[in-house]
């Protein structure tokens, strides 16, 4: 049985079948319209999401399945004071899946090691966020229509953002990918991930002014700052408008640059720039569905590795 944990779980080769199949379900729906039959997902979230939880319930009725779950810690007897291995352990007699969401980092890896059905760790702390890296990775991949070769500034919260964290692994993997990290010197990408790069002689630049790089970019990869994780509100509120992406700036980027974004949005981004072709943010959260079901179907239909 396979779990996903982390964007490295899966091999590129992997990856890429994964996508050709995500890329097969969106333009023939009606053939897998049925192939998660009397199958059912859990989604259990102790954390707010709005496209991560709501995404894969589409995704699990786009195949035919049902959901359980519940959107809410508060909600669920984690407020009565159940640990997480508890809980899946019930969650595994309910459901043939489970995609779980925890503020804590590692949360859906414990419940991985005791669970007896796939555990799809939909975000952990400021750690990872695998599916939201196959859903930017669908993205980059039917939009620019390769993985490799580009160069890309990932702009805002690169210490709390753990999209960025999952996105930054994935990529490594690939040729001839140039990072920019771009963001105030409080949000800086965590020096295990900078120790990872070097280690690997990938290249790579910090600065803190967007302006400066935006030409040279053909990505660009925009994030909130993740006011949940501050500790103090002041901070927050001294950060969380540092960078803000409107139609005057994007003037500076080249002709097909792609602009990303997890989402949700806060100010980074002007709404201005929505209508801009380069706007890529809402394409993104299409590809998520198709990703989502994908992947499901693959871990609820393969049990191996060598049959992703
Ligand atoms: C992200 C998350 O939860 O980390 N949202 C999402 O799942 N698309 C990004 C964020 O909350 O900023």
């Amino acid at each position: 049985m396979r779990h996903l944990m982390s964007p490295l779980d899966f091999s590129p080769q992997e990856l890429n079948e994964l996508f050709d199949l995500a890329t097969d379900m969106e333009q023939n729906p009606e053939k897998y319209q049925d192939s998660c039959k009397r199958k059912i997902l859990a989604t259990c979230f102790y954390e707010p999401s709005t496209r991560t939880r709501l995404s894969f319930e589409a995704a699990m009725l786009k195949l035919g399945g049902n959901v359980i779950g519940f959107s809410d810690a508060a909600s669920s007897s984690a407020s009565k004071g159940e640990s997480v291995s508890d809980t899946i352990q019930i969650i595994s007699s309910y459901a043939d899946i489970c995609a779980m969401r925890h503020p804590k980092e590692g949360a859906p890896m414990v419940a991985s090691s005791i669970s007896s059905i796939p555990v799809i760790n939909a975000g952990d702390g400021g750690h990872q966020h695998p599916t939201q890296t196959l859903t930017d990775l669908l993205t980059i991949r039917s939009l620019k229509g390769r993985l490799d070769n580009f160069t890309i500034g990932l702009c805002g919260d690169l210490k709390f953002g753990r999209t960025v964290h999952s996105l930054i692994h994935a990529l490594m993997r690939y040729p001839n990918i140039q990072f920019v990290f771009i963001s105030p010197d409080e949000l800086k990408i965590p020096d295990y991930l900078v120790d990872l790069l070097r280690e690997k002689n990938i290249p790579y630049k910090e600065v803190i002014k967007l302006d400066d790089v935006l030409p040279s970019l053909d990505l660009l990869y925009m994030t909130r700052v993740q006011k949940e994780r501050f500790f103090n509100e002041e901070d927050y509120v001294r950060l969380k408008d540092f960078y803000i992406l409107n139609k005057e700036k994007m003037k500076l980027a080249k002709e097909d640059m792609l602009i990303l974004h997890p989402l949700p949005r806060v100010n980074e981004i002007s709404v201005e720039v929505d209508e801009d072709p380069r706007a890529a943010y809402f394409k993104q959260v299409q590809y998520g569905v198709y990703v989502r079901m994908a992947l499901i179907y693959t871990l609820l239909n393969k049990t191996s590795k060598e049959v992703l």
